[in-house]
């Protein structure tokens, strides 16, 4: 029996919260282990939609533990305001089946004003297109090592030391930048006054995961996200401040390398990105305007129009070598449904030569052309499909071309947003 690692294998958006929702059913305990509010991670149960950002997707079942692991950047007042909205859905949100780990960063006012600050002052095409959460500035803060932790809440002058020396920093960037500066003295009362709610949620996440392990307590792993977004291995610097890549499941959780288990890859059966940065497969005609419309392509946390284009095999099979995925659920093959013909890129080319991987250089990644082969799309629906036998021949066999081409197996498939509009192929938790 094996733990489970979810994570994104493209460039976000592939339909992780719907899949870690289905296996939840299946787990103990559902760890979140990097980004932060950034993602948006949409569920569909029985006609109910939950919006889910920074919350375990394992939150809306009954019985199971939600952890938010080290590895995440915490927006307190983001947190409480998604637990509000949540709760008000019915969903039962407390300290016993909510847990934040004591040692996750947290963002505050100034990270968002310096997140946009930089953006606004990158020119046209070095705009990251950000989500504008103060992802980027946590992490460096992070790094750097003046960052502030869930446990520095309960040490109130410790705390407004570190906001000091926080806000010495980054006020000077801010005036360099042209934008307001931020008062310190505000963000500590803002800070003390949700304090104790934040600390009631905040325990030694380790132990508690260390716990599950040995008593054999099934565990998943919830990435946001995706490959090509990772801080190494994505489309750099057009990426998010955190590694997206299964590894990162252990480190931003605190546990063992082994105890990840099988490294599900979620992958949307055409490509979609959001933000600016390189995308080779994508579409500026009618196809790529018909995939957004059909797959509702806007982004769950920014509500931004996503770009839209075909599925990219040598992104995805290399998205499934740095990240070590063992098989993906493929989703949104529905939004595919009733084109007379699919293309799939099996390759790029760069300065007449054709290249089987995506090069690390931005200005190469900017230059790649997708080299496209061409299959029969299908006229039939398998929208809401829950077996192979509801689906069509061609469907069958684009599918099956996708894991030849990745050089991995279909575990699972998604025909809607519905929680239940599932196949499973083959069970990630055996
Ligand atoms: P995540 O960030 O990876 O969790 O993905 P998002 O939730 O941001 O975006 C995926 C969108 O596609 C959501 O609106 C889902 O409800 C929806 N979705 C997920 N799986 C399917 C599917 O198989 N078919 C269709 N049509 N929509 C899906
Ligand atoms: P989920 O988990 C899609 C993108 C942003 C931007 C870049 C950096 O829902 O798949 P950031 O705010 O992280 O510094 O922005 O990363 N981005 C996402 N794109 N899905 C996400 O999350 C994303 N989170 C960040 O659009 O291009
Ligand atoms: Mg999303």
């Amino acid at each position: 029996m094996s733990n489970v690692a979810v994570i994104g294998s493209q460039w976000g958006d592939e339909g992780k919260g719907k899949i870690v929702d289905w296996l939840s059913n299946r787990a103990d305990v559902v760890v979140r282990f990097q980004g932060g509010h950034n993602a948006g991670h949409t569920l569909v149960i029985d006609g109910v939609e939950y919006k889910l950002h920074l919350l375990p997707s394992g939150i809306v079942r009954k019985g199971k533990i939600s952890v938010i692991g080290n590895g995440v950047v915490v927006d307190p007042w983001a947190l409480l305001s998604e637990i509000d909205i949540v709760k008000k859905l019915g969903v039962d949100i407390n300290p016993d089946n909510l847990i934040i780990s004591e040692n996750a960063h947290l963002i505050l006012p100034v990270h968002q004003a310096v997140d946009h600050a930089f953006e606004a002052a990158r020119s046209g095409n070095n705009k990251i297109g950000t989500t504008g959460r103060g992802i980027g500035p946590a992490y460096e803060d992070k790094v750097a090592r003046r960052g502030i932790r869930i446990c520095d809440l309960a040490y109130p002058e410790i705390l407004k030391e570190k906001l000091e020396s926080l806000m010495l920093h980054h006020n000077a960037l801010l005036r360099g930048l042209g934008a307001d500066v931020i008062d310190v003295n505000e963000v500590y009362d803002k800070l003390c006054n949700i304090s104790d709610v934040i600390l009631s949620y905040a325990k030694v996440s380790w132990k508690i995961l260390d716990e599950a392990r040995k008593t054999q307590k099934k565990i998943l792993f919830e990435g946001a996200q995706g490959v090509m977004l990772d801080v190494d291995h994505g489309t750099y610097p057009f990426v998010t401040s955190s590694n997206t890549v299964a590894g990162q499941a252990a480190a931003g959780s605190g546990v063992g390398a082994r105890t990840v288990g099988y490294v599900l890859g979620i992958t949307k059966a055409y490509t979609t990105r959001v933000g600016t940065g390189p995308f080779p497969t994508e579409l500026f005609d009618d196809i790529g305007e018909s995939l957004g419309v059909r797959g509702h392509e806007f982004g769950t946390t920014t509500g931004r129009k996503r770009r839209c284009g075909w599925f990219d095999a040598v992104a995805v099979r290399q998205a499934v070598r740095v990240a070590g995925i063992d098989g993906i659920s493929l989703t949104k093959l529905d939004v595919l449904d009733g084109y007379d013909e699919i293309k799939i890129c099996v390759a790029y080319e760069l300065n007449s030569k054709r290249i089987d991987y995506l090069p690390a250089s931005q200005v190469e990644q900017a230059a790649v052309k997708p080299v496209y082969e061409t299959v029969s799309g299908w006229k039939e629906s398998t929208r809401g499909a829950r077996s192979w036998a509801e689906l069509p021949a061609e469907a069958v066999k684009y599918v099956r071309r996708v894991e030849e081409l990745i050089e991995t197996p279909v575990a699972m498939l998604s025909t809607s947003p519905e929680r239940d509009d599932t196949i499973l192929v083959h069970d990630p938790f055996r």
